[in-house]
Protein backbone atom coordinates (compact mmCIF):
# COMPACT_ATOMS: atom_id res chain seq x y z
CA UNK A 1 0.00 0.00 0.00
CA UNK A 2 1.67 3.26 -1.27
CA UNK A 3 -0.09 6.47 0.11
CA UNK A 4 1.15 9.51 -2.08
CA UNK A 5 1.20 13.05 -1.07
CA UNK A 6 -2.46 14.87 -1.21
CA UNK A 7 -2.14 17.19 -4.06
CA UNK A 8 -3.24 20.14 -1.61
CA UNK A 9 -3.96 22.74 -4.10
CA UNK A 10 -6.61 20.64 -6.30
CA UNK A 11 -8.72 20.35 -3.40
CA UNK A 12 -7.60 23.92 -1.77
CA UNK A 13 -9.40 25.22 -5.48
CA UNK A 14 -12.23 22.62 -4.97
CA UNK A 15 -12.97 24.44 -1.40
CA UNK A 16 -12.37 27.80 -2.27
CA UNK A 17 -14.77 27.04 -5.23
CA UNK A 18 -17.99 25.41 -3.12
CA UNK A 19 -17.25 26.91 0.20
CA UNK A 20 -19.34 30.24 -0.91
CA UNK A 21 -22.01 28.19 -2.66
CA UNK A 22 -22.37 26.39 0.73
CA UNK A 23 -22.63 29.31 2.80
CA UNK A 24 -24.32 31.17 1.09
CA UNK A 25 -27.13 28.14 0.75
CA UNK A 26 -26.79 28.25 4.80
CA UNK A 27 -27.44 31.55 5.32
CA UNK A 28 -30.53 31.56 3.40
CA UNK A 29 -31.53 28.51 5.72
CA UNK A 30 -31.23 30.25 8.88
CA UNK A 31 -33.63 32.57 10.87
CA UNK A 32 -32.78 36.21 10.22
CA UNK A 33 -31.47 37.56 13.71
CA UNK A 34 -34.86 39.41 14.55
CA UNK A 35 -38.00 39.48 16.18
CA UNK A 36 -38.95 37.29 19.66
CA UNK A 37 -36.51 34.75 18.52
CA UNK A 38 -33.48 37.08 17.47
CA UNK A 39 -31.02 35.49 20.83
CA UNK A 40 -31.95 32.23 19.11
CA UNK A 41 -31.10 33.09 15.81
CA UNK A 42 -27.72 34.43 16.50
CA UNK A 43 -26.78 32.05 18.57
CA UNK A 44 -27.43 29.50 15.74
CA UNK A 45 -25.95 31.61 13.27
CA UNK A 46 -22.45 32.52 15.69
CA UNK A 47 -21.71 28.80 15.69
CA UNK A 48 -22.71 28.07 11.84
CA UNK A 49 -20.63 31.37 10.81
CA UNK A 50 -17.72 30.41 13.07
CA UNK A 51 -14.93 29.18 10.43
CA UNK A 52 -15.33 25.36 10.24
CA UNK A 53 -13.66 23.43 7.93
CA UNK A 54 -16.28 22.52 5.81
CA UNK A 55 -15.70 18.81 5.63
CA UNK A 56 -18.61 17.09 5.84
CA UNK A 57 -20.69 19.44 2.77
CA UNK A 58 -17.58 19.08 0.49
CA UNK A 59 -17.82 15.21 1.33
CA UNK A 60 -21.70 15.27 0.53
CA UNK A 61 -20.82 17.68 -2.56
CA UNK A 62 -17.81 15.47 -3.56
CA UNK A 63 -19.71 12.14 -3.54
CA UNK A 64 -22.57 13.08 -5.69
CA UNK A 65 -20.16 14.86 -8.37
CA UNK A 66 -18.31 11.25 -8.46
CA UNK A 67 -22.24 10.05 -8.80
CA UNK A 68 -23.00 12.50 -11.55
CA UNK A 69 -25.47 13.89 -9.62
CA UNK A 70 -25.88 17.53 -10.07
CA UNK A 71 -24.97 20.71 -7.50
CA UNK A 72 -28.28 22.06 -7.14
CA UNK A 73 -29.63 18.66 -5.09
CA UNK A 74 -26.49 17.85 -3.28
CA UNK A 75 -26.76 21.22 -1.61
CA UNK A 76 -29.21 20.96 0.64
CA UNK A 77 -27.94 17.29 2.50
CA UNK A 78 -24.66 19.02 2.45
CA UNK A 79 -26.11 22.31 4.71
CA UNK A 80 -28.03 19.43 6.63
CA UNK A 81 -24.85 17.51 7.31
CA UNK A 82 -23.24 21.20 8.66
CA UNK A 83 -26.37 21.49 10.49
CA UNK A 84 -26.26 18.43 12.24
CA UNK A 85 -22.02 18.80 12.56
CA UNK A 86 -22.51 22.32 14.38
CA UNK A 87 -25.21 21.24 16.50
CA UNK A 88 -23.09 18.08 17.67
CA UNK A 89 -20.21 20.64 18.41
CA UNK A 90 -22.59 23.43 20.60
CA UNK A 91 -23.89 19.94 22.71
CA UNK A 92 -20.49 18.54 22.83
CA UNK A 93 -18.79 21.62 24.47
CA UNK A 94 -21.69 22.44 27.00
CA UNK A 95 -20.72 22.03 30.76
CA UNK A 96 -22.33 18.60 31.32
CA UNK A 97 -20.71 17.16 28.23
CA UNK A 98 -16.58 18.00 27.63
CA UNK A 99 -17.03 21.71 29.18
CA UNK A 100 -15.21 23.42 26.77
CA UNK A 101 -14.98 27.17 26.79
CA UNK A 102 -13.84 27.82 23.08
CA UNK A 103 -14.58 26.54 19.26
CA UNK A 104 -13.99 27.16 15.96
CA UNK A 105 -11.60 29.94 17.57
CA UNK A 106 -13.77 31.64 19.50
CA UNK A 107 -15.84 31.08 22.99
CA UNK A 108 -18.13 28.10 22.65
CA UNK A 109 -21.65 29.08 22.13
CA UNK A 110 -23.12 28.52 25.58
CA UNK A 111 -19.76 31.02 26.78
CA UNK A 112 -21.14 33.90 24.19
CA UNK A 113 -25.42 32.79 24.94
CA UNK A 114 -25.92 31.27 27.83
CA UNK A 115 -26.74 27.41 28.03
CA UNK A 116 -30.23 27.97 27.81
CA UNK A 117 -29.46 29.27 24.38
CA UNK A 118 -26.59 27.13 23.40
CA UNK A 119 -29.22 23.99 24.09
CA UNK A 120 -31.72 25.54 21.95
CA UNK A 121 -29.69 26.42 18.99
CA UNK A 122 -28.03 23.06 19.13
CA UNK A 123 -31.89 21.68 18.77
CA UNK A 124 -33.17 24.04 16.28
CA UNK A 125 -29.92 23.46 13.86
CA UNK A 126 -30.60 19.86 14.45
CA UNK A 127 -34.35 20.10 13.45
CA UNK A 128 -33.82 22.36 10.39
CA UNK A 129 -31.47 19.87 9.26
CA UNK A 130 -34.39 17.83 9.13
CA UNK A 131 -36.50 20.15 7.72
CA UNK A 132 -34.24 20.43 4.77
CA UNK A 133 -33.79 16.92 3.87
CA UNK A 134 -37.00 16.45 3.77
CA UNK A 135 -38.10 18.23 1.40
CA UNK A 136 -34.94 17.88 -1.74
CA UNK A 137 -35.24 18.94 -4.79
CA UNK A 138 -36.33 15.19 -6.10
CA UNK A 139 -39.13 14.80 -4.17
CA UNK A 140 -39.01 10.55 -3.93
CA UNK A 141 -35.73 11.17 -2.42
CA UNK A 142 -37.22 12.53 0.71
CA UNK A 143 -37.48 9.20 2.59
CA UNK A 144 -34.24 7.85 2.07
CA UNK A 145 -32.25 10.83 3.13
CA UNK A 146 -34.47 11.55 6.04
CA UNK A 147 -34.06 7.99 6.95
CA UNK A 148 -29.89 8.16 6.65
CA UNK A 149 -29.65 10.93 8.61
CA UNK A 150 -31.60 10.04 11.27
CA UNK A 151 -30.12 6.76 11.73
CA UNK A 152 -26.48 8.76 11.41
CA UNK A 153 -27.22 11.09 13.93
CA UNK A 154 -29.18 8.97 16.33
CA UNK A 155 -28.61 6.31 19.24
CA UNK A 156 -27.15 3.93 16.83
CA UNK A 157 -24.79 6.93 15.35
CA UNK A 158 -23.36 9.87 16.84
CA UNK A 159 -25.35 9.81 19.85
CA UNK A 160 -24.58 6.70 20.72
CA UNK A 161 -20.96 7.08 20.53
CA UNK A 162 -21.17 10.67 22.61
CA UNK A 163 -22.88 8.74 25.50
CA UNK A 164 -20.15 6.27 25.20
CA UNK A 165 -17.43 8.88 25.11
CA UNK A 166 -18.87 10.69 28.62
CA UNK A 167 -19.37 6.98 30.17
CA UNK A 168 -16.08 6.03 29.47
CA UNK A 169 -14.39 9.50 30.80
CA UNK A 170 -11.90 8.17 33.45
CA UNK A 171 -12.13 4.17 33.13
CA UNK A 172 -9.15 3.78 31.42
CA UNK A 173 -7.62 2.55 28.36
CA UNK A 174 -9.95 -0.11 25.87
CA UNK A 175 -9.25 -0.95 22.71
CA UNK A 176 -13.03 -2.14 21.96
CA UNK A 177 -14.38 1.15 23.67
CA UNK A 178 -12.24 3.37 21.99
CA UNK A 179 -13.32 2.15 18.96
CA UNK A 180 -17.35 1.97 19.48
CA UNK A 181 -16.81 5.63 20.47
CA UNK A 182 -15.00 6.72 17.23
CA UNK A 183 -17.11 4.97 14.38
CA UNK A 184 -20.05 6.29 16.32
CA UNK A 185 -19.71 9.66 17.54
CA UNK A 186 -17.67 10.94 14.43
CA UNK A 187 -17.30 8.01 11.44
CA UNK A 188 -21.15 7.77 11.46
CA UNK A 189 -21.83 10.98 10.14
CA UNK A 190 -19.07 11.53 7.79
CA UNK A 191 -20.42 8.19 6.04
CA UNK A 192 -23.55 9.45 6.02
CA UNK A 193 -22.12 12.47 4.27
CA UNK A 194 -20.90 10.17 1.34
CA UNK A 195 -24.10 8.35 1.97
CA UNK A 196 -26.16 11.03 1.14
CA UNK A 197 -24.19 12.80 -1.37
CA UNK A 198 -24.38 9.41 -3.45
CA UNK A 199 -28.24 9.42 -2.50
CA UNK A 200 -28.59 12.53 -4.09
CA UNK A 201 -27.50 11.71 -7.18
CA UNK A 202 -29.37 8.93 -7.52
CA UNK A 203 -26.73 6.27 -7.40
CA UNK A 204 -27.40 2.54 -6.80
CA UNK A 205 -27.12 0.70 -4.22
CA UNK A 206 -23.66 -1.14 -4.55
CA UNK A 207 -22.20 2.77 -4.97
CA UNK A 208 -23.63 3.84 -1.67
CA UNK A 209 -22.41 1.03 -0.10
CA UNK A 210 -18.95 1.10 -1.34
CA UNK A 211 -18.89 5.15 -0.34
CA UNK A 212 -20.64 4.34 2.93
CA UNK A 213 -16.95 2.31 3.29
CA UNK A 214 -15.20 4.81 2.51
CA UNK A 215 -16.76 7.55 4.63
CA UNK A 216 -16.50 4.98 7.57
CA UNK A 217 -12.67 4.36 7.50
CA UNK A 218 -12.14 7.93 6.71
CA UNK A 219 -14.17 9.12 9.34
CA UNK A 220 -12.61 6.39 11.82
CA UNK A 221 -9.05 8.21 10.30
CA UNK A 222 -10.53 11.56 10.95
CA UNK A 223 -11.81 10.99 14.98
CA UNK A 224 -8.18 9.50 15.55
CA UNK A 225 -6.18 12.68 13.93
CA UNK A 226 -8.53 14.73 15.92
CA UNK A 227 -7.16 12.63 19.17
CA UNK A 228 -3.85 13.12 17.98
CA UNK A 229 -4.08 16.80 17.41
CA UNK A 230 -5.06 17.19 21.24
CA UNK A 231 -2.18 15.60 21.95
CA UNK A 232 0.61 17.70 19.72
CA UNK A 233 -1.05 20.97 18.29
CA UNK A 234 -1.98 24.09 20.05
CA UNK A 235 -5.14 25.32 21.36
CA UNK A 236 -4.52 28.14 18.53
CA UNK A 237 -3.86 25.80 15.65
CA UNK A 238 -7.04 23.90 16.43
CA UNK A 239 -9.44 26.61 17.53
CA UNK A 240 -10.31 24.93 20.49
CA UNK A 241 -9.04 23.91 23.79
CA UNK A 242 -6.03 21.68 23.21
CA UNK A 243 -5.03 18.67 25.38
CA UNK A 244 -8.03 18.45 27.14
CA UNK A 245 -8.58 14.80 26.35
CA UNK A 246 -5.87 13.55 28.95
CA UNK A 247 -7.26 16.38 31.82
CA UNK A 248 -10.31 14.39 31.03
CA UNK A 249 -9.45 10.75 31.22
CA UNK A 250 -11.10 10.59 27.74
CA UNK A 251 -10.55 6.98 26.13
CA UNK A 252 -8.83 7.89 23.08
CA UNK A 253 -6.48 6.17 20.16
CA UNK A 254 -2.89 8.05 21.76
CA UNK A 255 -4.55 7.00 25.28
CA UNK A 256 -4.93 3.35 24.80
CA UNK A 257 -1.76 3.01 21.62
CA UNK A 258 0.43 5.79 22.21
CA UNK A 259 1.02 8.52 19.69
CA UNK A 260 3.29 5.94 17.08
CA UNK A 261 0.84 3.40 16.84
CA UNK A 262 -1.95 6.09 16.99
CA UNK A 263 0.02 7.59 13.43
CA UNK A 264 0.10 4.11 12.17
CA UNK A 265 -3.86 2.99 12.05
CA UNK A 266 -4.69 6.35 10.83
CA UNK A 267 -2.25 5.98 7.99
CA UNK A 268 -3.42 2.39 7.41
CA UNK A 269 -7.20 3.50 7.41
CA UNK A 270 -6.88 5.43 4.69
CA UNK A 271 -5.16 2.87 2.45
CA UNK A 272 -7.95 0.81 3.46
CA UNK A 273 -10.30 3.95 2.16
CA UNK A 274 -8.24 4.21 -0.80
CA UNK A 275 -8.98 0.94 -1.68
CA UNK A 276 -11.86 1.35 -1.59
CA UNK A 277 -12.21 3.93 -4.25
CA UNK A 278 -10.10 1.82 -6.63
CA UNK A 279 -12.76 1.23 -9.21
CA UNK A 280 -13.65 4.61 -9.79
CA UNK A 281 -10.56 5.32 -11.61
CA UNK A 282 -9.13 9.40 -11.69
CA UNK A 283 -12.63 10.87 -10.96
CA UNK A 284 -12.21 10.04 -7.38
CA UNK A 285 -9.13 12.04 -7.10
CA UNK A 286 -10.49 14.96 -4.75
CA UNK A 287 -12.04 12.40 -2.69
CA UNK A 288 -8.70 10.55 -2.52
CA UNK A 289 -7.26 14.39 -2.06
CA UNK A 290 -9.82 14.34 0.98
CA UNK A 291 -8.65 11.25 2.40
CA UNK A 292 -4.69 12.39 2.63
CA UNK A 293 -5.69 15.84 3.86
CA UNK A 294 -8.04 14.10 7.07
CA UNK A 295 -4.37 12.30 8.74
CA UNK A 296 -2.35 15.07 7.23
CA UNK A 297 -4.24 18.42 8.78
CA UNK A 298 -3.10 20.06 11.68
CA UNK A 299 -6.20 22.16 12.35
C1 LIG B 1 -14.61 18.36 15.24
O1 LIG B 1 -14.88 18.31 13.87
C2 LIG B 1 -15.36 17.30 15.94
C3 LIG B 1 -14.97 15.94 15.60
C4 LIG B 1 -15.79 15.08 15.12
C5 LIG B 1 -13.60 15.52 15.80
P1 LIG B 1 -14.12 19.25 12.83
O2 LIG B 1 -12.65 19.20 13.10
O3 LIG B 1 -14.56 18.92 11.45
O4 LIG B 1 -14.64 20.70 13.24
P2 LIG B 1 -14.90 22.01 12.35
O5 LIG B 1 -16.18 21.79 11.62
O6 LIG B 1 -13.73 22.21 11.43
O7 LIG B 1 -15.02 23.10 13.39
C1 LIG C 1 -16.67 15.10 19.21
O1 LIG C 1 -15.53 14.47 19.65
C2 LIG C 1 -17.50 14.30 18.33
C3 LIG C 1 -18.83 14.92 18.18
C4 LIG C 1 -19.82 14.22 17.81
C5 LIG C 1 -19.02 16.36 18.43
P1 LIG C 1 -14.58 15.41 20.49
O2 LIG C 1 -15.19 15.78 21.79
O3 LIG C 1 -13.22 14.82 20.50
O4 LIG C 1 -14.54 16.72 19.55
P2 LIG C 1 -13.75 18.04 19.90
O5 LIG C 1 -12.31 17.64 20.11
O6 LIG C 1 -14.39 18.62 21.12
O7 LIG C 1 -13.93 18.87 18.66
MG1 LIG D 1 -16.66 15.01 23.02
MG1 LIG E 1 -15.18 17.73 22.74
MG1 LIG F 1 -11.40 15.87 20.23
Amino acid sequence: MTIRPASTERLAAYLEAHRPVIDAALDGYLPPPEGPIARLAEAMRYSVFAGGKRLRPMLVLLASDLCGGQQAHAVPPACALELVHTYSLIHDDLPAMDDDDFRRGRPSCHKAFGEAAAVLAGDALLTLAFAIVAQPPVAHLAAPLVTELAHAAGHGGMLGGQIADVEAEGTGPSAETVDFIHHHKTAALIAACLRLGAIAAGADEATLARLGRFGRHVGLAFQIADDALDVEASSKQLGKTAGKDATQGKVTYPAVYGLEETHRRAAALIGQALDELAPFGPSADLLRDVAHYVVSRNT
